[in-house]
């Protein structure tokens, strides 16, 4: 095999062609890498120049240089935050040591496993979307649907570099089953539910960037204050890339908002019907997407009760959102948390011990986090003049994991009998009909400066380039 000069091929500030059995391992993964992407990425966009950023350094300025690319040729790279030589685990069992820069030997399982869990998500939202180019509503939507995508491709190199730095052959096993892996595949499927969900449709992308990317934001933040401190450093980096995703979601969905009341206000009617018949998409149809991807989304942060997620926080491993800044002992033996669970048909909040809640720590302020894009659409709605508003549903409803599954809980939290819940299916959840509606929707529109009828242009364009900016070339 050719050697490569990896300065030039992978931007990284890790030395990686000091390390060369890191630059071997890295070698042989590449290609299959590159294989993947050119199965499964974005359909069709081998050729395209596509207007994007690359992060060439971790500084505040310099980490983010725009220009045309090809995406097969995209520079992933590999960055970590600066080394601070005096960091400490700061929870659990081990609060005090000085952070570990290689993996301790007794928290090597559970550790790969947190790895390979985060690094699964990342190509798998990559082949979640990878039809969706066909569809764009417009040049700008398309940019900004592969910056994501290189993005997750690019954490994807994140977690393989951990593996195959730190984990010697299991992790390059682990990197090669990153690749083998696929959404919504019946034989060897991803890891996690929620992305072996299809995202059909540019409303679900947006959903999906929006909640499921946010998921990504909360599990990043509680690896980044991991004892591990290469991790840490990681995902560190990682999250100033998340924030454009979630970017990309809020907009979205708000650009569809805001259409939809434009047509509401124009034809003076709050018909779903004639909303359609005009060509945008109804506000209660909207509500049901967002229903459906909070509560797949929510369920991602794992059962309310986990001795898994007690032992990944005594051990160091995986700390709580912004842990540093909270003011306790930070090792939780003797607090409470309160979950929900079913008793007698009733929704009622039992108090557990913390270590054993911190899926359902995560989980709450997950929620919280969520909840201020949804009053920022609301704003949108509220500013047209319209009397709707968009509602993040309880967290008991329509859940898969934990105690809240298979119970049969409303939007607004009343308990009821399956029959019920299943008679109102159709007002809390995407129908057939909506995502068929939706998807008749879906059509390319990739003229510079021009937008698909049932979603407003953005406000601004990306890296002060104008609306109108040619950000893909077809070639
Ligand atoms: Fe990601
Ligand atoms: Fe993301």
């Amino acid at each position: 095999m050719s050697s490569i000069n990896y300065n030039d091929k992978i931007p990284n500030n890790v030395n990686l062609s000091e390390d060369r059995t890191l630059q071997r391992a890295l070698e042989h993964w590449q290609p299959n890498y590159r294989k993947w992407w050119n199965d499964m990425g974005p359909e069709g966009s081998q050729d395209f120049d596509v207007y994007l950023r690359t992060a060439t350094s971790v500084d505040p300025q310099g980490w983010a240089s725009f220009g045309y690319v090809k995406m097969p040729d995209y520079r992933w790279g590999i960055f970590l935050n600066p080394r601070d030589a005096e960091r400490q685990v700061n929870f659990g069992e081990h609060k005090g040591e000085k952070a570990w820069q290689d993996v301790p030997g007794e928290h090597r399982a559970n550790l790969r496993r947190i790895i390979v869990t985060q690094g699964d998500t990342e190509p798998a939202s990559v082949e979640q979307q990878r039809h969706l180019g066909l569809t764009a509503p417009s040049m700008y939507d398309l940019r900004n649907l592969f910056q994501v995508n290189v993005e997750e491709g690019r954490h994807l190199w994140a977690m393989v570099y951990l593996l195959h730095k730190h984990f010697g052959r299991d992790g390059r096993e682990e990197a090669e089953a990153l690749l083998e892996r696929n959404s919504g595949d019946e034989d060897n499927p991803r890891i996690l539910a929620a992305f072996n969900e299809k995202t059909p449709d540019w409303l679900s992308f947006y959903m999906f960037t929006y909640f499921t990317d946010r998921d990504g934001k909360f599990q990043l933040c509680a690896l980044a204050e991991s004892g591990f401190d290469p991790l840490a450093r990681t995902t560190k980096f990682m999250l100033t890339e998340e924030a454009h995703h979630m970017f990309v979601g809020e907009s979205g969905v708000s650009r569809v908002i805001q259409r939809t009341c434009e047509v509401m206000n124009q034809l003076k009617t709050d018909d779903p019907a004639r909303l359609r018949e005009a060509g945008v998409i109804d506000l209660e149809t909207i509500q049901r997407y967002l229903n459906f991807h909070f509560s797949v989304t929510i369920d991602l942060f794992g059962a309310d009760e986990s001795s898994n997620a007690a032992t990944f926080y005594n051990t160091g491993l995986k700390g709580r959102y912004e842990e540093t800044k909270r003011d306790d002992d930070h090792k939780l033996y003797d607090r409470t948390y309160n979950v929900l669970a079913v008793q007698d048909g009733r929704l009622v909040e039992r108090s557990v011990p913390m270590l054993n809640a911190l899926n359902e720590v995560l989980r709450d302020d997950y929620i919280k986090d969520s909840v201020g894009g949804v009053n920022r659409w609301n704003k949108v709605i509220e500013k047209a003049g319209i009397p709707f508003r968009l509602k993040t549903p309880h967290k008991a409803f329509n859940r898969s994991i934990g105690t809240l599954s298979g119970a049969f809980v409303s939007p607004e939290g009343v308990m009821m009998s399956e029959a019920e819940w299943v008679s109102h299916e159709r007002e809390w959840l995407p129908t057939n009909e909506d995502r068929a509606f939706v998807a008749s929707l879906m059509g390319r529109v990739v003229e510079p400066g021009k937008f698909a009828n049932w979603i407003a242009p953005p406000v601004m364009g990306i890296n002060r380039q104008p609306v109108d900016f040619e950000y893909v070339r077809f070639n």
